[in-house]
């Protein structure tokens, strides 16, 4: 198969919207935080300065506060829904009033690495944004300081109708005061996408929250749907960590003790939430302060961000690999079989290039090269027989959601170049 390099970097070129990158054409015409991210450090291999772009663009829509929120309305579009009208935040660039998992800081470490002292300044200046961020989250989202972030809406996880969410969603009423007017069903086959139920509920959590003015210590207070979750918590320790690392870089060193704090704490916390009775990290629900058991790829994330005893790691691989088993295209995001298993509905089973390359990290940083390199291979080989997917069916292999999709095209490029001899070459 030929590689897939050029059109890779084609997509990215059409998705630029001057200086950002949509995910895809139509459905998604906004620049959305974690996408945006990993964008980056595709652009980062062949072109710096518009890898910096990208960042600096997303920054443009940080909060006060410190939150860099999840969706960033530079320009109108109408082919999207919910927009700015919903939201009803107060910032100068329209925003969204929630967030998704901080890859942000991950990005500007391998940005970092790559320019050394050509770019400084600008290195500064967002790694500056960052810390601020993650500032935001321990305070705003872990303000008993257990080490773990809570989500308050499933879209602040990336993974919005996961089977994690079953449970805590149902909690959430389905009635809104905004009319919902669905606008993803008319780009996407609508059996790949949420359900008008899931729908009602995010919605609602949105006007909820807007009533609320969108003030942390509110939402903290009101939130119907409250998730201490590990994808989240362990993007959080590994972002906290290449903060640490640019801290010192930049002679920071007061901020590179308080770093170091955070992530002691986030890092004890986490390994609290290995099950050896799953072999998985759970979440917690802390509305109704159980463990949230569903199987899902949440549950081997933690691998990025720990360095963990080999017992552990042999554990979850071998449990990663028990759900692999006779898939064509692992890993799914949720264990083939289990209730809520469905291969082709967006995050309740499909396998994603993205969440792959966090994997492939997580195996490769706890010793099993392996495993990662076998993963890695077969994101490459899904992309290349059919294209930039926005995900695939794990079982037939074939490209669902939207096509032309820019973290596909960014994962690609990763996960190509990273495996081989000389980064960067094609
Ligand atoms: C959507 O609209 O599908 C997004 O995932 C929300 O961020």
């Amino acid at each position: 198969m030929n590689s897939r390099v050029d059109e890779a970097k084609a997509i990215l070129a059409a998705n630029d919207r001057g200086g950002y990158t949509v995910p895809t054409a139509g459905l998604y015409p906004f620049q959305w935080n974690w996408d945006s991210a990993f964008v980056a450090m595709g652009f980062a291999f062949y072109d710096t300065d518009r890898a910096f772009r990208e960042l600096e663009r997303l920054v443009e829509g940080q909060w006060a506060d410190g939150m860099i929120p999840h969706i960033v309305f530079h320009q109108p579009s109408d082919t999207y829904f919910p927009g700015p009208g919903v939201w009803k935040t107060n910032h100068s660039v329209a925003t969204s009033g929630i967030t998704q998992p901080p890859v942000f800081a991950i990005a500007l470490r391998q940005l970092h690495d790559r320019t050394g002292d050509d770019a400084k300044e600008r290195v500064l200046a967002l790694y500056e944004a960052a810390l601020k961020w993650q500032r935001w989250w321990y305070r705003a989202r872990d303000p008993e300081g257990t080490g773990l972030v809570a989500l308050l809406h499933p879209w602040e996880s990336g993974s919005d109708n996961s089977p994690a969410w079953d449970v805590a969603l149902a909690r959430v009423p389905t009635t809104t005061d905004t009319p919902v007017v669905r606008k993803d069903t008319g780009h996407v086959n609508a059996a790949m996408r949420p359900r008008d139920e899931d729908y009602a509920r995010f919605i609602h959590l949105v006007d909820r929250y807007a009533r609320c003015g969108w003030e942390p210590a509110a939402l903290w207070e009101r939130a119907p749907f409250k998730i201490a979750e590990i994808q989240t918590s362990a993007i959080l320790l590994r972002a906290g960590e290449d903060l640490e690392y640019l801290a010192h870089r930049l002679g920071r060193t007061d901020e590179a003790a308080e770093l170091s704090a955070l992530n002691t704490r986030t890092r004890n916390a986490l390994l609290g939430q290995w099950r050896p009775g799953l072999a998985r990290f759970v979440s917690r629900d802390l509305v109704s302060g159980e463990d949230i058991d569903a199987p899902t790829q949440a549950g081997f994330i933690p691998l990025l961000a720990l360095d963990l005893d080999a017992s552990i790691t042999d554990a979850l691989l071998a449990e990663m690999q028990d759900w692999a088993r006779g898939l064509k295209v692992p890993f799914p995001t949720t264990r083939p079989g289990a209730p809520g298993w469905e291969p082709k509905r967006y995050w309740r089973g499909p396998a994603w290039a993205i969440i792959n390359w966090l994997l492939v990290d997580g195996l490769v940083r706890n010793g099993r090269a392996d495993a990662a390199a076998a993963l890695r291979q077969s994101t490459i080989a899904a992309i290349e027989r059919e294209g930039f997917a926005e995900y695939f069916d794990p079982v037939t292999g074939e490209g669902c959601g939207g096509l032309g999709f820019s973290w596909t095209a960014a994962a690609y490029l990763k996960l190509l170049w990273e495996g081989a001899d000389s980064p960067g070459k094609t």
